[in-house]
């Protein structure tokens, strides 16, 4: 029997593990082509299109929305349905559902592919009371038949692939990430990203990627690995021990795009204060096109701390744009504390097209329900 490319790559880490893994390389879900190994996670209140989109500058080779809710979708929620605008530079792009009827799921996938997303991802490892109460999320975990039912019923009504992510299981020590991922398989899912914490501990304690590793024996599809992975070494360590297609980066890209071209290539070069506020002022004008200045301006606040931390900027400093009223006083402070980063800026102003220009319009079918 021929190998395919999967089970060749693992039998060439198996007799090289030492044999450093290259992150540029490219790999498959379904049909659609992801051309570095690093995926850029969903995080609720953070993966708006702005992060989106300089994670994909920085080296991920596939970006994720944070999960939206198939019910705001069915109920064309106005700010639910906002979470379904995708720009041109950002595929190939998954954006994450979650939900436990398999018919809204499945119309909700309907939408999304039908504004442009390259796959549709479904969330099976939510642990926040408001979304496990009401059947989603991990809660799914529990509830293997289901699952599965959601799944197929998505993979019935699209074309695009159909991947999930799971957390270990509910309870500490659970297993039941490993006797629903070859199930998921079955009903069609194109892949599986496991971050292998139980519901319970949130984020305490540490992601056990041996959970990862046995998931990769039991199914024939890639498998990302997600926990934990904030530097090149680590990385590569997860890689090599899982057999996982390619990592997942979360936490560690808060506020530091430079960790995941650290993570991909190995370029552990700090960014300059002068880089770190350009980032940030364009980071800052690409919310508030996408989010207006209102909600921006809360959405941006946890993101100063992120970006100005790690002894980049004065503590005080954070503190200072914190009172501060508009985002263009945002802005202007940012540039007066590092005035070489209005150079910078301007090139990557130059060599990113801004958001107006890239963002798709949701089809008006869509906003009118039919
Ligand atoms: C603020 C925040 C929001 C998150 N939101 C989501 C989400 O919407 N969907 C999801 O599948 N996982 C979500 N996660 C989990 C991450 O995608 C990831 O699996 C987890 O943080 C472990 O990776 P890390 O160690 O790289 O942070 C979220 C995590 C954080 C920290």
């Amino acid at each position: 029997m021929v190998a395919t490319p999967f089970e060749e790559r693992q039998t060439a880490r198996q007799y090289h593990p030492e044999a450093v893994i290259d992150l540029r390389e490219p790999w498959q879900i379904g049909p659609v082509e992801v051309p570095t190994r690093l995926v850029l996670a969903p995080m609720a209140g953070v993966s708006v299109q702005a992060f989106r989109r300089q994670g994909r500058r920085y080296g991920a080779g596939l970006v994720c929305s944070e999960m939206v809710s198939c019910a705001g979708i069915e109920h064309r929620n106005e700010r639910t349905l906002g979470y379904l605008r995708v720009a041109s530079d950002e595929h190939p792009l998954a954006i994450q559902l979650f939900g436990s009827e398999p018919r809204t799921m499945a119309d909700a996938a309907r939408m999304v592919e039908a504004v442009g997303a390259d796959i549709v991802d479904v969330n099976f490892g939510c642990p926040v009371k408001k979304v496990t109460k009401t059947g989603a999320g991990a809660h799914l975990l529990d509830d293997p038949d289901r699952a599965c039912r959601i799944i197929g019923a998505i993979v019935e009504a699209v074309d695009i692939p159909v991947t999930v992510k799971l957390r270990r299981g509910v309870e500490n020590g659970s297993r039941a990430a490993l006797e629903l991922g070859p199930r998921l398989v079955e009903s069609g899912a194109a892949s599986l990203t496991l971050h292998p914490r139980s519901a319970r501990q949130m984020y305490t304690g540490t992601a056990d990627h041996s959970l990862t590793a046995e998931l990769v024996s039991l199914v024939d599809v890639p498998v990302v690995a997600s926990g934990d992975v904030t530097s090149y070494t680590r990385a590569q360590a997860v890689l090599a021990t899982t057999g996982a297609e390619a990592v997942m980066v979360a936490r560690g890209a808060q506020g530091n795009p430079w960790a995941l071209r650290e993570i991909v290539d190995g370029d552990g070069v700090v960014p300059s204060r002068e880089e770190v506020a350009a980032e940030l002022v364009l980071f800052v004008r690409e919310a508030v096109r996408e989010l207006g200045e209102r909600r921006a301006s809360g959405f941006l606040k946890k993101f100063y701390g992120w970006y100005l931390g790690r002894g980049r900027f004065p503590k005080e400093f954070k503190q200072e744009l914190l009172q501060l009223s508009s985002t263009d006083e945002v802005e202007r402070r940012l540039l007066a504390a590092a005035p070489g980063a209005i150079e910078i800026l301007e090139l990557l102003e130059a060599e990113t097209p801004s958001g107006a220009e890239v963002t798709l319009e949701l089809p008006i079918s869509i906003y009118g329900g039919g």
